[in-house]
């Protein structure tokens, strides 16, 4: 009997209308669009904006499109995993508000934190239910609110992050779909990349708001360094382990955190930046959002039996890279 894969049989992103570019970002910090565009390749970024408006609106808005235009009923979900570091709420889980509101009633519902790879994660998560048997119809949604916990006076981060998300359905099938995955965690990045205070560590106070400890911390440097020799070494590996040459991949897919990062992960895996997705110019790093933003941009083109790699790399330090052999020819 031939093992069952987690085909990705639909995907649908959703951003927020606001743009915000990098000529009003001038205007808030000491910064120039000529150092942004520069140092990250960012242009401009999305911001959801309007009082109460949380993550999963995001969702929401990801989770109706691909339900439409997949033929999905809500009803016929079983799974619904939501990767966001930017929740609506500590608890009830995000995945759960997202799963209320759009009708899914015979699912269940969970959210995973794990940064920038969050979608990866999440992804490897849906697809194990599927290949297990016990699910059929399984929704991974990657989505960010970053704009909540930037500090729009630290010039260093609020340069680079936006507002963005996407989903795909994940379904049984024999032949395409997730073919391999490969993470790692090492908790030597906590101290590079975090937000301190809101969690049970240092809950708020009127202290941990003054001192902006709410707000997205980064020291850059090793965060770049460690990002390109992660996705570098994951992309490799899960190539070499699978056969596959670049010639043999039609896409890399990196998570969209730095131009520079993109390219030098692209020339060490010796991908030509022709066959890999990059739209950081148009949204910045939307986290957990960025891949399914990239997979809905390029769907279009995307072609039955494509390999895609793709790779991430985030706070905690998280990282991995899946291997994709797409499952559906464009719709006319
Ligand atoms: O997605 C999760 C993982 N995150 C990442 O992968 C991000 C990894 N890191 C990066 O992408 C880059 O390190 C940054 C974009 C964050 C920063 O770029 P960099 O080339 O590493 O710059 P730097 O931090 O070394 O700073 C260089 C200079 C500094 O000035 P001095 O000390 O040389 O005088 C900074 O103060 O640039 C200055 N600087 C800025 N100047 C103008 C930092 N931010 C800005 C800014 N505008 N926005």
């Amino acid at each position: 009997m031939s093992k069952i894969r987690a085909a990705i049989t639909g995907v649908q992103g959703w951003v927020p209308d606001y743009v915000l570019t990098n000529q009003e970002l001038e205007n808030l910090v000491d910064t120039t669009s000529e150092w942004i565009t520069t140092r990250t390749g960012i242009q401009e970024r999305h911001i959801l904006k309007g009082e109460g408006q949380g993550t999963s609106v995001i969702g929401i808005n990801a989770v109706n499109g691909l339900l439409k235009k997949t033929n999905t009923s809500p009803e016929e979900i079983d799974l619904l995993i939501c990767a966001t570091v930017t929740g609506d709420m500590p608890f009830p889980d995000t995945a759960n508000i997202i799963a209320d509101a759009v009708g899914i009633k015979n699912a269940f519902c969970f959210d995973i934190n794990a940064a920038c790879s969050g979608f990866l994660y999440a992804l490897t998560t849906g697809t194990k239910f599927v290949e297990s048997g016990s699910h059929k119809k399984v929704i991974v949604v990657g989505a960010d609110k970053m704009s909540s916990i930037i500090d729009y006076t630290d010039r260093t981060t609020c340069i680079i992050f936006g507002d963005g998300g996407g989903a795909v359905l994940l379904e049984p099938n024999e032949e395409y779909g997730i073919m391999d995955s490969l993470h790692h965690s090492d908790g030597v990045g906590q101290q590079y990349l975090f937000q301190k205070a809101g969690g049970s560590r240092y809950p708020p106070t009127i202290d941990t708001v003054i001192n902006r400890e709410h707000f997205v911390y980064q020291n850059g440097k090793p965060v770049f360094k460690a990002a390109v020799t992660g996705m570098s070494d994951v992309v490799t590996r899960i190539m070499e382990r699978n056969n596959l040459t670049a010639d043999d991949v039609s896409w890399l897919v990196p998570h969209q955190a730095n131009r520079r990062i993109i390219e030098t992960v692209s020339e060490m895996a010796n991908f030509p930046m022709e066959k890999v997705m990059v739209n950081i110019h148009k949204y910045g790093n939307t986290t957990a959002g960025t891949i399914p933003i990239c997979l809905w941009e390029w769907e279009p083109q995307l072609k039955k039996g494509d390999n895609l790699i793709l790779t991430a790399f985030g706070g905690g330090f998280t990282w991995g890279a899946i291997y994709v052999k797409w499952a559906y020819d464009p719709a006319n």
